[in-house]
């Protein structure tokens, strides 16, 4: 111990560029790992007292979006789970960080439509007001086939099933003191999509898609019917506001879980220091969302895409308005519902 501590002290570091070198190694990694980790929210208000429904609760993004929406002391937090053992697990978490945060498991299977009304009936049955709807589940690289209700997967878990799940939800969201607000999370991918034909814009007669280009087209649809939404509900005179995001590239989730290539053990060997160097952490992943559901600064904020905490533009395609109109209504109906239903509905359940 004593030659070791003699070494040291007779070091001399300016003998070798060494430490120069290790020094400026670290700096750069340091800086791309948080200039890649995006900005963080600006804002960190609490928001008392609201009640606020996150899908894919349980996911990567959606479990650090929950965990920090009950750390601003949301009111109630209602955890929308395909799985209640995940749900329960991170209720339990949730009630160690945050004791003031009531949180509630619901069961929700976006790839069926009819659990999405069975789950908006248990929602509507506990909570008259709903101040923010994050529809945050996703899937990409899904097993090909159809959904129970005749959909391409992806189509149905990302878009369809969320666009339902708002339009039910749509009294409660109105009814919000804090003008309402829906945050849909697309992605970057959604600039890759394709529709080939504009008088099919669900792409329901495509026949083979591959899952990235299904992914891509379903974030493409949440872009469009979102901007649809945003603009009616402002026509209509309500504050409810719609808006999306893309929370970036985000790594360690379970995102890539049925990618073929990255079920591969030397796939994840390969890219694991790319993604720890360039990916975001699923907390980083979270900042967007978070500031769409609590910054006063975007209470007016309508109809808009976020990227990295920051309004951005969207592709020429995305504001197509008229393949936006037609998408919104093929949507209406392959939901089972119709523009008149949606209204009435929504003027019902206010009154
Ligand atoms: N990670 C990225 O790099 C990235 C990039 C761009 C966009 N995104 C988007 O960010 C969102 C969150 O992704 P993530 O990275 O956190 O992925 P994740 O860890 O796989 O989380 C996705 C969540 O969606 C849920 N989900 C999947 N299928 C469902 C279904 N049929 N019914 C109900 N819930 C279902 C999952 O629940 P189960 O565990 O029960 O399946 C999981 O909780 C997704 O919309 C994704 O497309 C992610």
């Amino acid at each position: 111990m004593d030659e070791i501590k003699k070494a040291l002290s007779e070091a001399d570091p300016f003998a070798s560029w060494w430490p120069f070198i290790l020094a400026g190694v670290v700096f750069v990694i340091g800086t791309v790992r948080t200039y890649m980790g995006g900005q963080p929210c600006p804002n960190g208000n609490t928001i008392p007292d609201r009640v606020i429904v996150v899908t894919g609760a349980a996911g990567g993004i959606g479990r650090e979006v929950c965990r920090e929406l009950a750390r601003r002391k949301a009111g109630c937090l209602v955890l929308a789970c395909r799985d209640t053992e995940q749900g329960d697990a991170l209720r339990e978490l949730l009630r160690r960080e945050a004791p003031d945060c009531t949180c509630e498991v619901q069961v929700l299977d976006l790839r069926s439509f009819d659990s999405v009304r069975r789950f908006v009936r248990q929602v509507q049955t506990l909570h008259p007001t709903v101040d923010a709807l994050v529809n945050c589940a996703g899937v990409i690289f899904q097993p090909g086939g159809r959904t129970a209700d005749g959909y391409e997967p992806h189509l149905q878990c990302n878009f369809l099933s969320h666009f339902l799940l708002t339009q039910l939800l749509r009294p409660q969201l109105l009814r919000s003191q804090h003008g309402g607000r829906v945050v849909n999370v697309s992605a970057h991918g959604y600039t890759a999509a394709k529709i080939a034909d504009r008088e099919d814009p669900l792409n329901v007669r495509q026949l083979a898609t591959s899952g990235r280009d299904a992914f891509a087209h379903s974030k493409l649809a949440i872009v469009l019917a979102s901007r649809v939404l945003a603009r009616r509900l402002k026509a209509e005179g309500h504050q409810t506001t719609v808006n999306c995001c893309s929370p970036g590239l985000v790594r360690g989730t379970g995102h890539l879980r049925h990618s073929p290539i990255m079920k591969a053990l030397f796939a994840k060997v390969l890219t694991f220091p790319w993604m720890w160097l360039f990916m975001k952490s699923p907390a980083q992943g979270a900042h967007t969302i978070v500031r769409l559901v609590t910054d006063p600064a975007l209470a007016s904020c309508n109809g808009d895409f976020f990227n990295d905490c920051e309004r951005v533009e969207v592709s020429e395609l995305a504001k197509d308005d008229e393949l936006a109109e037609r998408l919104y209504q093929a949507s209406l109906s392959a939901v089972g519902l119709c523009e008149t239903m949606a209204k009435e509905h929504t003027k019902g359940k206010k009154e």
